[in-house]
């Protein structure tokens, strides 16, 4: 069942999206060689309870921890830990999803430690890029398959494959609503995009191919081949008219925006 948010339902995922971009900017500075994934959780558990929210995926289906914390080949799911210290060259996605008066918010991103690869900087790009070009087709009237397929064309253009086995979602109350947001589509197919439908649209792109595996943690999955992954992801709301508001971006602007 696909829940429709009001406009003060919409505001208070709004306020929730501002302390988890707040949360992430101060993560993502936090990473540098040296750092351990489980530094980087507790920096986030705490940011997130200074700001009276609840780190959400802590208890999620037993997930234990505040953030996911996916290294190189780790797709999602990486669970922090002590023993997994960052090192040059490698490549980070923090994902985190908080709650705040009840209301979900979700985002993560992909970062280099130190000087990474010409390869790791461009699927981390293109991964962006797929999302922005994603998130341009998030329109009233269209459909999740102009999504999916914005995001597949962009990755297969630049020779990298999307993630099938893990998709976006629509969002509120919960973590994980209705509908599936698939990184791959045919255009013109899927369910109608409409006013007041709050999303998670997050491209996860391989350098190779897209099959994965998961760790005898029950959690990480990674990619079957070990090419590197990338994942880029921003809770959204469909509005009235024009591209749709980023409510993890607080204050971002398309009219300030260059053409990709
Ligand atoms: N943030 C994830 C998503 O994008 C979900 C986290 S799964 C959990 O959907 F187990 F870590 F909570
Ligand atoms: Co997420
Ligand atoms: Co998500």
């Amino acid at each position: 069942m696909i829940s429709l948010k009001n406009p003060s339902q919409i505001a208070k995922m709004r306020d929730a999206g501002k302390i988890l971009y707040e949360v992430e900017q101060q993560v993502r500075e936090a990473v540098k060689p040296g750092v351990t994934t489980m530094d980087l959780d507790v920096l986030a558990e705490q940011l997130i309870r200074k700001n009276h929210a609840i780190p959400s995926e802590k208890g999620y289906e037993g997930y234990p921890c505040s953030i996911c914390a996916s290294i190189n080949d780790e797709v999602v799911h990486g669970i922090p830990s002590d023993t997994r210290v960052l090192k040059e060259g490698d490549i980070l996605t923090v994902d985190c999803t908080l709650l705040l008066d009840g209301w979900q918010s979700d985002s993560a991103f992909t970062v280099g430690v130190g000087q990474i690869s010409d390869e790791a900087a461009k699927l981390i790009r293109v991964t962006e890029e797929c999302f922005w070009l994603g998130v341009r087709q998030a329109i009233v009237g269209n459909r999740l398959g102009d999504i999916g397929h914005a995001i597949e064309k962009h990755a297969r253009e630049n020779g990298f494959q999307p993630i099938r086995e893990f998709t976006g979602h629509g969002i509120g109350r919960e973590m994980h609503e209705d509908p599936s947001v698939f990184n791959f589509g045919e255009p013109g197919r899927g369910l109608r995009l409409r006013r007041g439908m709050t999303i998670a649209v997050e491209p996860m792109i391989a350098a190779g191919d897209w099959h994965l595996q998961i760790d005898e943690d029950g959690w990480c999955a990674r990619t079957v081949d070990h090419s590197l992954t990338s994942h880029y992801e921003h809770t959204i709301a469909i509005t009235e008219a024009g591209y749709p508001e980023i409510l993890t971006l607080p204050g971002f602007d398309w009219n300030k925006v260059e053409d990709v």
